[in-house]
């Protein structure tokens, strides 16, 4: 069975908007976990336009589940995570002008300072995935980094709009499952994942973890917090019936 980690950038995307302390991203990372959520996942970007430092510290001294923090490679932040050891980063790239994280992170020519920061979190325990789209290369460039895992990018899935582009998208992932498996690597995947889209993703057997945060986040605002999360995990477990990865 694959799991549920939900990214709770939004709620401090919130909070953001006033510049004030409410919601605190705190707050709904207890919902998501009294809902069921197997990790919490934040991204601390170098703008810190959502989440903090302060986020960041202590959601990693009051989550009980898995907690995920999404980094660039920028040494300020690898710092930071060296400094705060959550459970698992999630190495991402990272655009000052992008709104949200696009495209995947660039195993292949960026393979030495991976390969470094990975020894590096080994070093404190942590688990490293890298957020990369379904091309073999940065698959086989992340397993020579000494990645734990890969997270592969579901954002063209679930950009596809017709059946023929969304298959074609499904068995990209697909391939790119056995081709990381085969590398040793653990699965995960995220992006753009919806209560609409989630069923075929889910479907695909293998895959660890989910990580998703708009969509939720989207919904929660309307049914709150936990609600929304046990939504989507009725939803992955109704989809995803394999074995956990
Ligand atoms: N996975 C990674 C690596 C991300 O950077 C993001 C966005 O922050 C997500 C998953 C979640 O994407 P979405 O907000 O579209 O569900």
């Amino acid at each position: 069975m694959a799991v549920l980690n939900v990214n709770i950038d939004h709620v401090a995307t919130i909070r953001q908007a006033r510049r004030a302390d409410e919601p605190d991203p705190v707050w709904a990372a207890v919902e998501c976990e009294l809902a069921g959520a197997n990790g919490i996942t934040v991204h601390l970007r170098q703008d810190r336009r959502h989440i903090n430092d302060r986020d960041a510290e202590v959601l990693k001294r009051t989550v009980a589940c898995k907690f995920n923090l999404e980094m660039c490679l920028a040494e300020p932040i690898v710092k930071i995570a060296e400094r705060i050891c959550p459970d698992q980063v999630t190495i991402v790239p990272e655009r000052r002008e992008e709104l949200t994280t696009e495209g995947g992170l660039d195993s292949v020519g960026g393979l030495k300072r991976l390969t470094a920061v990975v020894k590096r979190m080994h070093r404190k325990g942590i688990c490293v995935s890298a957020f990369i789209t379904p091309d073999t290369e940065q698959i086989l460039a992340s397993a020579e980094a000494g990645c734990d895992a890969v997270e592969l990018h579901t954002g063209a899935y679930s950009n596809a709009r017709t059946d023929a582009q969304v298959e074609r998208q499904l068995n990209e992932l697909r391939d790119a499952r056995d081709t990381a498996r085969s590398a040793g690597l653990i699965v995960h995947a995220g992006h753009g994942l919806t209560y609409r889209n989630i069923g075929p993703v889910a479907a695909i057997e293998g895959l660890g973890e989910f990580n998703i945060g708009h969509s939720i986040v989207a919904r929660a605002v309307l049914v709150g917090m936990r609600k929304a999360t046990r939504d989507m995990i009725r939803l992955i477990d109704k989809y995803n019936t394999g074995p956990k990865a």
